[in-house]
């Protein structure tokens, strides 16, 4: 019996390992990753109508204005691999009234993962992180440096990624995290966000493991 796909949220503050964690779980799950900084910035860097207004609210470290998320979400949850291989969202809900919007579409994760970092760690991460362009990589200066002399020359850094706008953005996700949970509070499990990348993931790969178990055993009660 085909039980129904496992459907999974993931938060945490800026840098808190969301991306790099999510790279790892579709690796193992095989889910749909729909991060919604990444289909921001890729809006933006196609110059197209959501991207030009989202711009502004990105490079100053603020949240983009709800209704243009939640229906870039809505859309892209709608997809038919998404429904069939279910999904890892990244980075959505991030405020009160985005949680909200997923209720009333009575969209809800099996489990809300929140990974834990302390603040001064999280501003060093954002400091050193690099892009690659081509193949969307995250890297680290220090801590997960590029492979090849080739990747460590075309590595981008993230408008966003000042000391001073990660603690803009920081402080916007501190305001909104305690909202958040009250939706997810029976479903959430926090995770230690500061410790060796396959340390974080092996705890997640458990919990994931776990709750698609449970549903393969509701599907066979029923
Ligand atoms: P978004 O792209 O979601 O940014 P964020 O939440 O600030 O998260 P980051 O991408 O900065 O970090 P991450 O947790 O993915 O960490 P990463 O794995 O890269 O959003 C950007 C902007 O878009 C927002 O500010 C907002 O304007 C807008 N936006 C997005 N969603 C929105 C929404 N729903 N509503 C409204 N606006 C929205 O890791 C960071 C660094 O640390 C990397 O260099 C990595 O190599 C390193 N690292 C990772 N894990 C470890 C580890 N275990 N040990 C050591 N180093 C590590």
């Amino acid at each position: 019996v085909k039980s129904e796909p496992l459907k999974v949220m993931i938060s945490g503050a800026p840098a808190s390992g969301k991306g790099t964690l999510c790279e790892l779980i579709v690796q193992k799950f095989g889910l749909v990753h729909i991060s919604t900084g990444d289909l921001l910035r890729a809006e933006v860097s196609s110059g197209t109508e959501i991207g030009n207004k989202a711009k502004e609210y990105m490079n100053a470290g603020r949240l983009v204005p709800d209704e243009i998320v939640t229906a870039m979400v809505k859309a892209r949850l709608s997809r038919e691999d998404a429904k069939e291989k279910g999904w890892l969202l990244d980075g959505y809900s991030r405020s009160a009234t985005q949680a909200q919007s997923l209720e009333e579409l009575k969209i809800r994760p099996d489990i809300y993962v929140v990974l834990d970092v302390p603040d001064e760690i999280l501003i060093d991460r954002c400091i050193g992180r690099r892009l690659d362009p081509v193949t969307g990589k995250i890297y680290h200066l220090k801590n997960f440096p590029p492979e090849t002399e080739e990747i460590r020359e075309r590595l981008v850094t993230r408008p966003d990624d000042s000391e001073e706008k990660v603690k803009r953005r920081l402080e916007v996700y501190k305001q909104n995290a305690e909202t958040i949970l009250s939706t997810y509070s029976n479903i959430m499990n926090k995770i230690d966000g500061n410790r060796p990348k396959d340390e974080i993931f092996a705890e997640i790969e458990s919990l994931l493991s776990e709750v698609q178990k449970d549903k393969e055993k509701l599907k066979l009660g029923k």
